[in-house]
This record gives C-alpha cells, sequence and structure tokens, in this order.
C-alpha cells in the first residue's frame, strides 16, 4: 500500500475553563504526541495541531465562579493549558485557540456554505428558559438527573459521570444553574443540521469501510448513534459568548460550540501554514492527506457523526481513523474536577518535574506510565503504587540498567571507546539479538501504524530486557578476570559490547516517539546528533562508528521511593476531604452567633459590587493585601486581611461585596476605606462573595 503524502493530527482541543488531569493526557495527548513523533521520525509530511476550545456555556460558567470575566477565563487558562503541554514535551505544530479572528471567520464560512447550499434547517422549538434571570438555558446553564446513570449531576449537553452525550429535554428534574430554579419552556428558532439525511454516507463510510481498523469501542459507539435514529441537531444556541451566527436578524444566536470546536483543527492548521510560509489547504483538501483525530471516548459522537458530516457537505477529506481512548480512573474511583478527585497536569509538573531531580526525566516517567496504562481499549487505572512500579521495575531496572550497565563496562573494560566487531567470532547470541533488534522496529512500527501504543512500548521495554540477558549470558566481567591468562578473550568483550552500544542507539530510535527526553539524553552519552533519531536506522547495527569516545556514564531514570507515593496518595484523598460535603450530624444548627437586630440596623450599612484592579502585599504583614477596588465612581484603596488565602495576581479582576460606609481605619500606615465581605468555611478557608454573573461595579447590594 502507498504512503499518504501528508498527515494531519489533531488532538481534542480542551475547554479553557480550567486546568486538565492526567486522564486527558493519556486520552488525546500522549497518544497523538507519540505518533506525530513516529512520523517526523519517518521523515513524513505531518502537521499536528491543538489549541483550546474557547467557547461554549463552560467559558462565562466558570467566569461567574470566579468572579471573572469570560475573556479573562480564557485568556488565564490558555496560557496555563499551553504551558502545561510544553512542560509534559507536547510536541504541536501550533497551539491555537478558538477566540483568534481567524476561527471566527473560518467557522461562520463553514455556516454558511453549509446554509447557503441548503444543507441547514431552521426550526421553531420551545426550550428551556430561566425566567428569573431572563435568559434561555443552553448546554451547561441547565443541569438535572441523567436518563442514563441517574447521576445528579448531569449536564443538559452531556453527562460528566458516565460520558452520554444528553439534550436537556432528556434530564429529569432540570434545574437552571444561574437560579436554582426549576425553568420554564419558551419558543425559539435555531439552525438544524438533519443528521438523519445522511445515515446512507454514515453507514457506508463507517460500519462498512472501517469496521475493520477503527477501534471496536468506537464502532460500537457509533453504530448505537446510526441504529438508534440520527436526529437534527441544533447548531446554534441563544448564548452571549461564542461566535456570532452570520446571517441578518440572527441577533443574540451563537454557534453551537460543537459546531465551532472541531473547525478550530481547520482555522489551526492555516495559521500554521501562514506562521510558516505553507499552504494548508491540501491538509483539508487532498484526498492524499491521511487525517487522524485524537480524542477521548465522550468526543466520539462529535468526531465520528457530526463534525465528518460537515466536512463531507463542505467538501474536506475524512478522518482516515479516530483512535479514541476510553476513560482513565485514579486510585479506584473516576476521574473527577467537581469532587476533585484527580491529578491535574500542573500538580505532577510541580511535584516531580520542576523538583530538583526532576526534569525530563519525570517527564517521560509519567509518558512512559500513561502509554503503559492508556485506556485503548477498556476504562483503565491510574495507580500511584502502579506508577512507582513501572518506573522502577521496568524504566530503571530494564531499560535505564541496561544502558547504564553497557556504559560502565565499556569504560571499564573497553577504554570508553565504541570497540570493534570481530565478526568471525559472532556467536549465536549475538546473531539472535540481531535479530531481535530488526524484528523490534518492524513489531514497533505495524503497532503504531495501528494505534496499539501500548504494546509498541511494551515492545520497546522488551527489547531492553532481551539486552540485559544477553549481557548476562555474555558476562563481560567475568570473561574480564582471565584476561591475563587470555589475552584473545578480549575480543569477546568487545563484540558483546559493541553489540550492547549499537544496541543501545536502537533503543534511542525507538522510544523516542514514546520518550522523547530520554532518547536525547541516551544521544548526549553517545554524543551523537539529533539525526541519529531517523526512524531508518533502527534495526540498523552499525550506528555507533569503532574507536568513537563516548562520555561518561549517567543515570536516565531516578527511582521513585516509597514517600513519594505516600505523599501523593494523602494529598489525593485530603483535597477529597475538603470538597465533600459536611455530614449531616455535623451540620451545626443555624443559631445566630450575635445578638438580633432591627432591619434599621442593618439599612444603616451600606453594600456595593466592587471590581479589584490591584493587589499588593502589605510590608511585614503576612495577612494583608492592600487593594484598589473600582466602585463604578471612584477607586478605594483598602486594606484586607486576606493575604493568606489569595495570592494578588489571581484576584485581580474579581467582583466583590464591599462595605462602603465603614469609618476609615490606619492598617499598617494604610488608610483603609471599606471592608471586603468574605465568607469563611469549615476549614477556615476565606471566600469571596461575588455577583453570579458579571455586573456594573458600584451596584448595591441589598
Ligand atoms: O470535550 C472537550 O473538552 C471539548 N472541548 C473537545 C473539543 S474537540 C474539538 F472538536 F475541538
Ligand atoms: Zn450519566
Amino acid at each position: 500500500m502507498s504512503l499518504p503524502k501528508r498527515y494531519l493530527i489533531t488532538s481534542a482541543l480542551p475547554y479553557a475553563n480550567g486546568l486538565k488531569h492526567v486522564g486527558h493526557l493519556a486520552g488525546a495527548y500522549i497518544p497523538a504526541d507519540i505518533y506525530a513523533r513516529y512520523l517526523r521520525a519517518q521523515k513524513r509530511d505531518v502537521v499536528f495541531v491543538c489549541g483550546s476550545d474557547e467557547h461554549g456555556t463552560a467559558i462565562p460558567i466558570q467566569a461567574t465562579k470566579e468572579g471573572t470575566t469570560p475573556r479573562a477565563i480564557i485568556d488565564k487558562y490558555h496560557a496555563a493549558m499551553k504551558q502545561d503541554f510544553e512542560d509534559l514535551s507536547m510536541s504541536f505544530d501550533i497551539y491555537h485557540r478558538t477566540s483568534e479572528p481567524i476561527h471566527h471567520e473560518t467557522a461562520q464560512e463553514f455556516f454558511t456554505y453549509l446554509n447557503d447550499r441548503g444543507e441547514l434547517e431552521i426550526k421553531e422549538t420551545e426550550q428551556y428558559f430561566d425566567e428569573e434571570a431572563n435568559s434561555f438555558l443552553a448546554d451547561r446553564y441547565i443541569k438535572g438527573t441523567c436518563p442514563n446513570c441517574g447521576s445528579d449531576r448531569a449536564f443538559g449537553d452531556q453527562c460528566e459521570t458516565c460520558g452520554r452525550t444528553l439534550s436537556p429535554d432528556e434530564l429529569i428534574n432540570p434545574v437552571s444553574t444561574l437560579s436554582g430554579k426549576a425553568p420554564i419552556k419558551k419558543k425559539t428558532s435555531h439552525w438544524y443540521l438533519p443528521l438523519g439525511k445522511h445515515e446512507a454516507f454514515l453507514r457506508e463510510w463507517i460500519l462498512e469501510q472501517h469496521k475493520d481498523d477503527w477501534r471496536p469501542t468506537v464502532i460500537g459507539q457509533c453504530k448505537s448513534w446510526i441504529e438508534g435514529g440520527l436526529q437534527s441537531r441544533a447548531v446554534t444556541r441563544d448564548l452571549d459568548w461564542g461566535i456570532k451566527v452570520p446571517v441578518a436578524g440572527a441577533d443574540g444566536k451563537m454557534l453551537y460550540v460543537w459546531f465551532d470546536a472541531p473547525i478550530g483543527y481547520v482555522s489551526a492548521t492555516k495559521q500554521w501554514a501562514i506562521d510558516n510560509n505553507k499552504d494548508w489547504k491540501p491538509y483539508w483538501y487532498d484526498k492524499d492527506t491521511k487525517l487522524v483525530h485524537f480524542i477521548g471516548k465522550d468526543n466520539i459522537v462529535f468526531h465520528c457523526i457530526i463534525f465528518p458530516i460537515m466536512l463531507k457537505l463542505h467538501g474536506n477529506i475524512l478522518p482516515e481513523n479516530v483512535p479514541a481512548n476510553e476513560f482513565l480512573n485514579l486510585e479506584g474511583d473516576k476521574m473527577s474536577t467537581s469532587r476533585n478527585w484527580k491529578l491535574d497536569m500542573r500538580d505532577y509538573i510541580n511535584d516531580f518535574v520542576k523538583k530538583e531531580n526532576g526534569g525530563g526525566q519525570c517527564v517521560d516517567m509519567l509518558r512512559y506510565y500513561l502509554t503503559q496504562i492508556a485506556p485503548e481499549t477498556k476504562d483503565s487505572e491510574f495507580m500511584w503504587k502502579g506508577f512507582q512500579d513501572a518506573v522502577n521495575s521496568e524504566l530503571v531496572s530494564k531499560f535505564g540498567n541496561f544502558v547504564n550497565r553497557t556504559w560502565v563496562l565499556m569504560h571499564k573494560l573497553c577504554g570508553g571507546k565504541v570497540p570493534r566487531l570481530h565478526e568471525e567470532l559472532l556467536d549465536e547470541n549475538d546473531r539472535t539479538l540481531f535479530t531481535d533488534i530488526k524484528d523490534a522496529k518492524t513489531k514497533i512500527e505495524n503497532l503504531l501504524e495501528e494505534y496499539k501504543f501500548r504494546e509498541a512500548l511494551f515492545e520497546v521495554i522488551e527489547l531492553s530486557r532481551k539486552g540485559n540477558q544477553y549481557m548476562q549470558k555474555k558476562e563481560p566481567w567475568i570473561v574480564a578476570k582471565k584476561l591475563a591468562e587470555n589475552p584473545e578473550s578480549q575480543k569477546s568483550i568487545d563484540n558483546t559490547l559493541h553489540i550492547c552500544l549499537q544496541l543501545t542507539a536502537n533503543l534511542a530510535i525507538l522510544a523516542n516517539p514514546f520518550l522523547p527526553n530520554t532518547a536525547r539524553k541516551m544521544l548526549h552519552l553517545m554524543k551523537v546528533v539529533e539525526k541519529m533519531l531517523d526512524w531508518d536506522n533502527a534495526g540498523k547495527i552499525n550506528l555507533l562508528s569503532v574507536g568513537y569516545t563516548l562520555r561518561e556514564p549517567q543515570l536516565l531514570f531516578r527511582q521513585i521511593d516509597d514517600e513519594e507515593i505516600k505523599t501523593q496518595i494523602e494529598k489525593l484523598k485530603s483535597g477529597l476531604l475538603k470538597m465533600e460535603e459536611p455530614k449531616k450530624e455535623e451540620v451545626k444548627p443555624e443559631v445566630p452567633a450575635k445578638a438580633v437586630i432591627q432591619f434599621d440596623d442593618f439599612a444603616k450599612i451600606e453594600l456595593k459590587t466592587g471590581t479589584i484592579l490591584t493587589a499588593e502585599k502589605v510590608e511585614k504583614a503576612d495577612k494583608l493585601l492592600k487593594l484598589s477596588v473600582d466602585l463604578g465612581n471612584e477607586v478605594r484603596t483598602i486594606v484586607s486581611g486576606i493575604a493568606l488565602h489569595y495570592q494578588p495576581e489571581e484576584i485581580v479582576g474579581r467582583q466583590v461585596t464591599v462595605v462602603t460606609n465603614l469609618a476609615p481605619r490606619k492598617m499598617r500606615g494604610i488608610e483603609s476605606n471599606g471592608m471586603i465581605v468574605m465568607a469563611e468555611d469549615k476549614a477556615g478557608k476565606l471566600h469571596f462573595i461575588s455577583p453570579a454573573q458579571p455586573i456594573d461595579p458600584g451596584s448595591t447590594v441589598s
């Protein structure tokens, strides 16, 4: 079969509404990165795109939670996620964002193209509406009980507990997240993509053409969607955050986030092409491009059914494969942001990568473990003990140990140089190892082409295990003891170490897609350039030149000790405890702690909303922050005792409640003109009292 001319690899665009955890990393990012690195090492034409998904109701909802604006939220989390991906060696060719004008234009053009050709239909339906907030309730603005798994935290677009895609009408006991009240139904018009019209195409394309090369879990989900009856899907929403529907008179209507987000792959490719002086079109129009979407299983319907229909109607190529992963659990429970049962990429980076003995090796340790347990065929489990075992008994004891033994012995027995190979002395063990090296290359290649990353990684470690076994059989350190009586035996030592060194070079090439930092450290040890990592070099047994001096031994990986694991498990459990609802018996009766006052007493207090403009620490006062607060028609200086709870930079932009008629008070020489109202939780942490939605500073609170 001839190779495609070019590859376009995509990783799901994460929502810019919070930090992402290692479950996300294992699902849509590490496998894509391995694949992209492998293709690049093959010298194939590949573009690997990703970016932040900055629309949808998740963004303004997070803004409300943090008392700030949607814009501030996407800026904050886009930067944070980009940094996390960089710190974990993701090799995107571009990490773009859907708030960019080029994306808005691209998504609007898509919509117009489909609409102008009559591929969308307008329907008037009744949708949930919050009378108190005077707002339609799209997607995450509505919550209720999942009809599939019974979780009472399901959203109007999806249940995050079981992953099922939902529509608001399917929720049992729907409640508005704006007011907490039961919504009413109200008429509204929207554009719909009639999926049913494309059933024959989907059946042929997915259930026939791809029945053998797509993962059974992916085919299974698609089949159940197709056979369950394909309903028309609304591609617009009544919202004030998103991409405007490009039709005159469609005020207040935005493109549905799942309409615009996958188009983000196209706009990212366009931006990449601009940045690199390339043509983006062949990547989306030429049939000789292989498009592969890496996603988690909750995104299957969008990438296998809805987006492909859009692509087909728009004249683009279709994905060749969508190797979706199942979910990754953590220590026996589902990973969950709301319950704080998760390991954020940022936490791993801070606790391992940025630590003194961290760096690239800790990045590769995580990449290794997450690939070894990748949920390719079913949900899998991240266990801290499993992480420790994988690192200590495989990376350290097999891979690292083989390379280290080779280096130490080569320095001790061969003067730190690549010894020559005495071909006339090659024996059965040597020849078997040569075959193993060649076979490993073929096996890994075939597995990667089939998106079987777990098995491919296993073959890399297996080859290092064979290296250790070979070394054990040859025992060059024992042979060395008899050198005085038999100087000829130096040749046997030379052969063993020559072969082990060539095997090390091969291991670097084969491990490179999975463990890029380790591969580079190995290049350093071997004093060779990056070019050696070309995939074509794998299987060769003459990669290191005879007589070439190599560097001193250096360990590739450190051990993970019991204490580190214990700390992580404790951290996880204490995080969960903080989030758990207090048990009923612990709830104290609601007795007012202060004397009862009359309304007139209360009416003396003036409360207003304010926006924090600046915040800085007060010298020699651990607890105090000096704030400037915008109160609409004036900016006040307020000194607040919140420094132990908030960093100055995290509260700028936040909306707060202020007592504005409190007599001025001097604190540490600074005159404070007002007081920020705070709520204290059971753990003693202070929380701002912020409006549920952004509001003008200076608004009266009563
Ligand atoms: O599930 C999610 O996190 C979505 N933001 C994924 C979007 S993938 C693509 F379509 F952009
Ligand atoms: Zn559910």
